[in-house]
């Protein structure tokens, strides 16, 4: 049976990613266990290069978010059709420097780059820096001079766009951490003072509004301040902005209430705005980027637990208390993140009961899930949570000394482990005395 582009029910009435029996890799593996989709991530890159060339021809180029998960092996999966990829740290940019990954394809983030940072993403050449703020501006300035080179710079706008999602990941609006707002001419005055400087080369504008976005307003009104604020730039300062990168931020799937567009019709969207504001203001189409990070691996992806223990408070609520929690998934804890399970060993039972699903850590806060529909459970059973691709693994610590668990990544039934258990050993290895 059919559930999901990545899941299905097997013969053997076990749940089923990428055709490979859920509970064999449960067993294999042992739980907790990230599981991916690796033809699913694939072919979302895909349909992003695809619809992208469809509605820009040639001039584009589609960045996966490395935030959403960032392993060495996701930066081979990703290395398509010229997709690029964002980073926000030396960590995120070594991680894909290790794997082999094009830095020349890579564009650095972040609203606090450190020296550090700045110089070794100079010294491996990556495609560009979205600057943050007027410090990081002189500081890439300075230690691009100071290597006797030129950094290419985009500048991260505040578009003025509030999008409506949770508060936490909402980045559009003046009141943010990230880039520079447009309505008190600090961006402006910003591009100006750029223009004047020695080692930096201005290239392109970046926005993003917000993250897990369903409604395509909120990117088509970036998209027109945008071009809007491109053509200000061409008509007050005489200066071609040649490229324009809206970010990430589209919706997925968690729950059945979720309802996102499909990536054809969202590129479209936004690219029919596009050419119609440049039309408006007189001004080329610019090369157009996009940074996708949660659409291209949350669905791909479920977390397998073994149920501990079934707490049944009467007239309450009933804990199913799992053998993962807030370390490999922070998001109930964080944003109150809704999501779907499942029993892998018995997936089309009747889903009878309702229930709390918790995590082993110390916290009241813990919890995958509240008032979660389930067959009735017992103790020693598999619980799979669905689309915990993105933002999971990438957001797992070790609170309480919990080691972080394995991702196995599957294609076309056959499983590969991408990044082992971590082990006891791992956690004090950095213990100096
Ligand atoms: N570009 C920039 C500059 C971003 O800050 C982000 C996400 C993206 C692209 C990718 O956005 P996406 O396509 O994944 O929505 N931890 C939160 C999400 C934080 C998103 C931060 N920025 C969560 O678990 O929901």
């Amino acid at each position: 049976m059919f559930i999901s582009e990545s899941l299905s029910v097997n013969e053997n009435g076990h749940l089923a990613i990428a055709s490979a029996d859920v509970v064999d890799l449960a067993k294999k593996y042992g739980t907790p266990l990230y599981i991916m989709d690796e033809d699913r991530i694939s072919g979302i890159c895909r349909e992003y290069v695809d619809a992208m060339r469809k509605c820009c021809g040639e001039n584009f180029m589609v960045h996966y978010a490395s935030k959403a998960f960032c392993t060495k092996y996701i930066y081979k999966i990703i290395d398509i059709d010229g997709m690029g990829a964002d980073v926000v740290s030396g960590g995120e940019l070594f991680t894909a420097i290790s794997a082999g990954f094009p830095a020349g394809k890579v564009s650095f983030h972040g609203n606090n780059k450190t020296s550090d940072e700045i110089e070794y993403a100079l010294s491996v050449g990556v495609r560009e820096f979205i600057v943050d703020n007027r410090e990081e501006l002189h500081l890439i300035n300075r230690i691009a001079k100071e290597k006797e080179t030129v950094a290419n710079i985009s500048f991260r706008i505040k578009p003025g766009v509030d999008a409506h999602t949770h508060d936490f990941i909402k980045t559009g609006q003046i009141d943010s951490k990230f880039g520079v707002a447009l309505e008190n001419n600090e961006a402006f005055d910003m591009i100006s003072e750029a223009l004047e400087l020695s080692n930096v080369k201005l290239v392109g504008l970046h926005c993003h509004i917000g993250s897990q976005i369903f409604e395509s307003e909120p990117f088509a009104e970036a998209a027109r301040v945008m071009i809007g604020f491109i053509a200000k730039i061409k008509n007050e300062l005489g200066v071609k902005i040649c490229e324009l990168n809206l970010g990430g931020g589209f919706g997925i799937r968690y729950t059945e209430n979720d309802d996102p567009k499909n990536i054809f019709e969202t590129v479209k969207n936004f690219t029919d705005v596009v050419k119609s504001e440049c039309r408006k203001n007189n001004i080329d189409f610019p090369f157009l980027s996009i940074e996708p990070g949660r659409s291209v691996v949350a669905e791909s992806g479920i977390t397998v637990y073994t149920v501990g223990s079934v707490k049944e408070i009467r007239d309450i609520r009933t804990y199913v208390s799992i053998d993962g929690g807030m370390t490999d998934n922070p998001r109930y804890a964080l944003y109150g993140a809704e999501y779907t399970v499942l029993l892998p060993e018995r997936p089309l039972d009747k889903k009878t009961e309702t229930v709390t699903v918790a995590g082993r850590n110390c916290e009241s806060g813990d919890l995958i899930g509240v008032d979660l529909k389930l067959p009735k459970v017992k103790a020693g059973e598999l619980l799979a949570v669905l689309t915990t691709g993105a933002y999971n693994y990438s957001m797992a610590s070790n609170y309480n000394r919990v080691p972080r668990p394995p991702v196995v990544m599957v294609s076309k039934g056959k499983d590969k482990l991408i990044v082992r258990r971590e082990t006891y050993e791992d956690l004090i290895k950095n213990d100096l005395v």
